[in-house]
């Protein structure tokens, strides 16, 4: 899930490298590395720890060239070590290799390549790469014309390699040139002014080109300073086709937040004004997507859902599910993206399955989109990034229109997938019993969402103070019912991944099933106790958990009254329909653990051992 730069032009490689590195950080922080190629030599610098340091290490050694590579790691094989970080040097010392991705058969290659002589400094599947690599070449021919030797090699050995690779090759005979290529791991080529830039993803390189050539699985890129070219792992020529960035460099910048995930939170109400924007119908009672590539007599054939996903995205399923059950009375099935692609699931005929990635690059859903075409069913995508891998291989889509999402806690992105599922409910139940006077109530609350968020994040001042008051515990229980019960699931996650406090999120009246047990002043409980026709039940419980002298806060409806003494703290949330409920009860989630983690000194935006986009089983 590592972040991947390479730079061939006339500038110096080395501060865009490291700026583009900067940008993916998010992908993964245990290591950095930087190589270039400067008169037939290849000069590496690489560090564990974070960007800056690299940066450092970089200015002492005063490394400059304008053609290299770099790269940040999430360690998959072998520690957190310098000599484990990227770039990787083939052991004849001709070869400089970056890699995101995970090489299966790595360990008998390493076999074959130490019984030819070759030498190895790392545990990594990656250095087998490059000097398999290496290998290849010795045994290419030397050629006057046609396909470079160096791009024959790197061919040559893809076609051994099993596994996901995103790579970029720097070769001593080859100056000024990059190879690269992708399977299952993302790499799109930024085309600039007498420059190309290769990366994991835009943010890397749209400060110098918006002009991008998303390559595809078993492309080859050829980078030189005057031109690229792209080709098949079976040698066919590609004709390149040059996609627009819509977004800018600002959209990618923190500004005067002092974290991404503060920025993405304060930004919601734009991010759902932009993801609901042309996707209500004229008369205003029902929901419409442009690229779904179903027609409705199609989707009216359907009689189940499956959804996919992994994480937070996983979520936002569930309470698709909710809704879609509610208003549209279709059965949904949600699965684990990672679960579904290997327990061959039997699925029902007229069954439409959906896929949910901010990413579009999360290995284990992609794994899940391609298992289900494979048995023949159509796959549709909500997703954000544009032009990601899920979003070219779905048969159609929705995309979230939020824009970046740099925060390695998913929050923007999740309140617009819950916006985008409760439309898709709309339309599902508009096909159906939903009247049209009910679809125009409806159409009218979510019209109303990012007014109502507004409102919710101004409860951020009062949030922090109770972030204060809990910051130094060490569980928490996270208790909801209904389509909030995945939320209590998505609050104890953001509450684990960002401050590293053990947390739980359970039905609400599951709790005395099991995890009551751990209930003490030391547990507090985070319930969700919305104005509901179960109300009195969820107080019910909040009075089971205060009888055991478990601290309470209460996320409740503004102007609901609490029996007095059952919670500790509220946080009010206005009062909406149904259907936004979900979308408005994230923020005081959000912000409680953001606060609590800020509390805790801990790194919000990149918590230890994550990587935004997980594009590694
Ligand atoms: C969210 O806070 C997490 N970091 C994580 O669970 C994430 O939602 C998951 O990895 C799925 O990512 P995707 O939406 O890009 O597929
Ligand atoms: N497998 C490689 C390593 O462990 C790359 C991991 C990644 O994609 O982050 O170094």
């Amino acid at each position: 899930m590592c972040g991947i730069v390479g730079y061939v032009g006339k500038q110096n490689a080395v501060a865009i490298i490291l700026e583009g590195l900067k940008r993916l950080e998010y992908r993964g922080y245990d290591s950095a590395g930087v190589c270039v190629e400067k008169g037939r030599k290849l000069d590496v610098v690489k560090k564990t720890g974070r960007v800056d340091r690299l940066a450092k290490e970089v200015a002492k050694s005063r490394l400059s060239g304008t053609t290299g590579i770099g790269h940040t790691r999430w360690a998959t094989h072998g520690g957190v070590t310098d000599a484990n970080a990227h770039p990787h040097v083939s052991s004849d010392g001709r070869f400089a290799l970056i890699h995101n991705g995970v090489i299966e058969n790595y360990a008998q290659m390493k076999k074959f390549l130490l019984g030819k002589g070759y030498t190895f400094k790392s545990e990594t599947d990656t250095e087998v790469l490059c000097n398999l690599i290496a290998y290849h070449y010795a045994k290419e021919p030397k050629r006057a014309k046609g396909p470079s030797r160096f791009v024959e090699s790197v061919r040559k050995t893809l076609r051994h390699v099993e596994g996901t690779y995103g790579i970029a090759v720097l070769c001593v005979d080859f100056p000024g040139e990059i190879v690269g290529a992708r399977k299952a791991s993302p790499l799109i080529l930024g085309v600039g002014d007498q420059e190309y830039i290769l990366a994991s993803d835009a943010s890397a390189l749209v400060s110098r080109t918006q002009n991008v050539v998303y390559l595809k699985d078993g492309e080859i890129a050829h980078l030189t300073p005057k031109a690229f070219s792209i080709s098949t792992l079976d040698q066919d020529d590609v004709s390149p086709v040059v996609d627009t960035i819509t977004w800018s460099v600002s959209d990618a910048e923190k500004g005067a937040h002092a974290h991404f995930m503060e920025k993405e939170i304060f930004e919601q109400p734009t991010a759902l004004e932009n993801a609901m924007r042309g996707r209500f119908s004229a008369d205003g009672s029902t929901a419409q997507f442009g690229g779904l590539n179903i027609t409705p007599g199609e989707f009216r054939e359907i009689e189940r859902f499956m959804f996919c996903a992994c994480g937070t995205a996983w979520h936002a399923c569930l309470v698709t599910e909710h809704l879609i059950e509610r208003f549209a009375r279709i059965p949904v099935e949600v699965d684990y993206a990672s679960e579904f692609r290997y327990r061959n699931s039997p699925l029902h005929p007229r069954t439409l399955f959906f896929v949910m990635s901010q990413s579009g690059e999360t290995i284990d859903t992609l794994a899940a989109l391609r298992e289900a075409k494979r048995k023949g069913y159509r796959v549709m995508a909500v997703n954000n990034v544009v032009g990601s891998s899920i979003a070219r291989e779905a048969d159609g889509g929705i995309y979230q229109h939020v824009g970046p999402e740099v925060g390695v806690a998913s929050t923007k992105a999740f309140t617009s997938q819950l916006l985008i599922g409760a439309m898709i409910a709309l339309y599902l139940a508009r096909m159906r019993d939903m009247s049209f006077s009910d679809g125009v109530e409806y159409v009218e609350a979510l019209k109303g969402a990012p007014d109502l968020v507004r409102h919710a994040l101004k409860q951020a001042p009062r949030i922090r103070e109770i972030a204060r008051k809990y910051a130094g515990y060490h569980d928490m229980l996270f208790l909801g019912r209904l389509s909030l019960f995945p939320l209590a699931l998505e609050g104890a996650l953001k509450l684990k991944e960002i401050s590293y406090i053990h947390a739980e999120g359970y039905p609400a009246a599951e709790m005395k099933h099991g995890p009551i047990a751990l209930i003490s002043e030391k547990c507090p409980a985070v319930f969700f106790a919305p104005k509901s026709e179960i109300f009195s039940k969820i107080v019910s419980s909040m009075q089971e958990i205060k009888a055991r002298k478990g601290p309470i806060i209460a996320i409740a409806t503004e102007g609901v009254e609490l029996p007095k003494g059952v919670a500790d703290d509220v946080i009010p949330i206005p009062d909406c329909h149904e259907a936004v409920l979900p979308i408005v009860a994230a923020i005081p989630v959000q912000l409680l653990s953001y606060y609590i983690a800020v509390e805790r000194g801990c790194d919000v935006d990149k918590p230890r051992n994550l990587a935004k986009s997980v594009t590694v089983e």
